[in-house]
């Protein structure tokens, strides 16, 4: 195992999308940001240096930070922010993961474009458990705002309304051709993966998004699905990806065509367009190599936008790889059950245009951010910065799914839910019809979950639970919660510290979907948080 050193300088840079130009924030000037290399086992630095004008704070998306809660990133969740002009070492160890991940800014809505890939490679001479592909190609999913990105925000939170959609998603930073104006030259989009009749590919794919479940298609060829959030799965077969903003999935691209261009389609999947109908779809194109440039592009068509089947059948198909060398460490009893309700609801707001906005809970509990870092506040004990009475249950039983019920109003706390170390946990998440039934990626900070069960409707306890996937399920960080239905997934609390869990469209967390679990330390020193580091900022 070795050590590897990163410099992140955060710094602003032009940059030009749709024909039109604005200042971004960027890492190194680059967007995509760099790509992060390292083996399983490796120790990882990243010195992040502030130079913009926004506070900031780097979160390594999937990384378990094993007692390390302190290099996890989410601003005031296990850090002070970096201020302008300050810097911050990020120190991890990859501890029995590989695969692909990412990392992105944890603070505001910087991760718009302060964002990307993280490739942990199996330790040296460990092979993949499926054909050594010939290249290997990351495909960073994102969205694209001609406005700058941290004003659409702020106006959507003085109207109380849904903030703009974008104007653009992008494939590796890009448009598509032909409509990523100023940027000739390009015509590949941004892709630059030219293949060999015959050869096999290994695509890291990743959901940058903001706000958005997407659809990832390759004209003429069917992908197989081999990991998922740095966890290798059975491998299946599909001609579509569904990615919600958060995950990652590699696939296995046989390039089985003889020649010819084949066109690469992103397009977005939402089945309650109430909230925002986007129909825009990248583009890029995957070539062959000796293909004359002439040749027309053979296309294919973006699934519609509502394709809740396409999205159900993938989510079905996902398995632990759960061999041998890789086994699926599913708990089988369970020490606290919990059951989540999510979704949108409505408070009274004195400032906003209309009176009233729109909020995102947990149970009903809106979440508050506080203005010292929970972690912080635990390990120190520093009382009136949280309760630990965060609700197991939601406050009223009533048909999640069917008419709203009268409760309009959530309840507003910085409140957490406490565990014992190694204790077992086993979590539903119930997507509510308060005003809007909406899909909801869910992600967990510092553990893997396995995703024991998923349905439609309202979760019943006794009939669900028996038909619970104990034996394979899929194993990763961030799922989706389909809208107006259910999922359950179970892990092991054994990992002490403070980990944030919410939904990764940036708008509902910004509306409060969000809730953390605080993880007592267990015995022993190998059971205990490292202590903090000492350039960890302040608040
Ligand atoms: Cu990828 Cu808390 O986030």
């Amino acid at each position: 195992c070795r050590v590897r050193h990163y410099k992140f300088n955060v710094v602003m840079k032009n940059t030009t999308r749709l024909c039109s130009s604005k200042p971004i924030v960027t890492v190194n000037g680059q967007f995509p940001g760099p790509t992060l290399y390292a083996r399983e086992g490796d120790n990882v630095l990243v010195k992040v240096v502030n130079h913009v004008k926004y506070n900031m704070s780097i979160h390594w998306h999937g990384i378990r930070q094993l007692r390390t809660g302190w290099a996890d990133g989410p601003a005031y969740i296990t850090q002070c922010p970096i201020q302008p002009g300050q810097n911050y070492v990020y120190n991890f160890t990859l501890t029995g993961q590989r695969g692909t991940l990412w990392w992105h800014a944890h603070i505001l809505w910087l991760r718009a474009t302060v964002h990307g890939a993280i490739v942990i490679l199996p330790k040296q001479g460990v092979p993949y458990p499926f054909p050594t592909p010939h290249k290997e190609e990351v495909i960073i999913l994102s969205e694209w705002w001609k406005s700058d990105v941290e004003a659409v925000i702020n106006e959507a939170m003085k109207s109380g309304l849904a903030p703009n959609v974008s104007d653009a998603h992008t494939i590796n930073g890009l448009p598509g051709s032909k409509t990523s104006c100023g940027l000739k030259g390009s015509s590949q989009g941004g892709l630059s993966l030219k293949v060999d009749n015959g050869k096999t590919y290994l695509l890291r794919i990743i959901n940058a998004a903001l706000n958005e479940e997407l659809f990832f298609k390759i004209a003429g060829h069917q992908l197989t699905v081999v990991e998922v959030d740095a966890v290798y799965t059975k491998p299946f077969s599909t001609n579509t990806v569904v990615i919600a903003p958060g995950q990652t999935t590699n696939v296995l691209l046989t390039a089985n065509r003889r020649s010819g261009k084949y066109l690469v389609a992103v397009s977005p999947f939402m089945d309650t367009p109430i909230i925002a109908v986007d129909n825009v779809t990248a583009t890029a194109t995957i070539q062959y190599s000796g293909t004359a440039s002439t040749l027309p592009t053979m296309l294919t068509k973006a699934p519609p936008q509502n394709s809740t089947t396409v999205a159900t059948n993938f989510m079905d198909s996902l398995r632990s790889l759960n061999s041998k060398k890789y086994p699926a460490k599913v708990p089988l009893k369970v020490d606290h059950a919990l059951l989540f309700t999510v979704g949108l609801g409505v408070n009274p707001c004195a400032t906003c245009v209309n009176g009233s906005r729109v909020v995102a809970d947990i149970n009903n509990v809106s979440f508050v951010m506080p203005t010292t870092a929970l972690l912080q506040a635990h390990y120190f004990n520093i009382s009136g910065v949280f309760t630990d009475d965060f609700p197991g249950n939601p406050p009223i039983p009533f048909n999640y799914t069917g008419t709203p019920p009268t409760n309009l109003q959530t309840t507003n706390g910085t409140r957490l839910y406490r565990l014992a170390y190694n204790s077992t946990v086993q979590v539903v998440l119930q997507d509510t019809g308060i005003i809007a039934l909406e899909n909801h990626p869910i992600h967990l900070h510092g553990f893997n979950f396995f995703v024991v069960g998923r349905g439609l409707g309202n979760f019943n306890l006794k009939n669900d639970s028996k038909k619970f996937n104990l034996v394979d399920p899929v194993e990763r960080n961030t799922i989706a919660v389909p809208t107006g239905g259910w999922i359950a997934f179970r892990f092991r609390a054994d990992n002490p510290g403070v980990w944030f869990m919410h939904c990764h469209l940036e708008v509902h967390t910004t509306w409060g979907l969000k809730m953390a679990f605080v993880v007592n330390n267990g015995k022993g020193p190998k059971e205990s948080i490292l202590p903090p580091p000492t350039d960890l900022p302040t608040c």
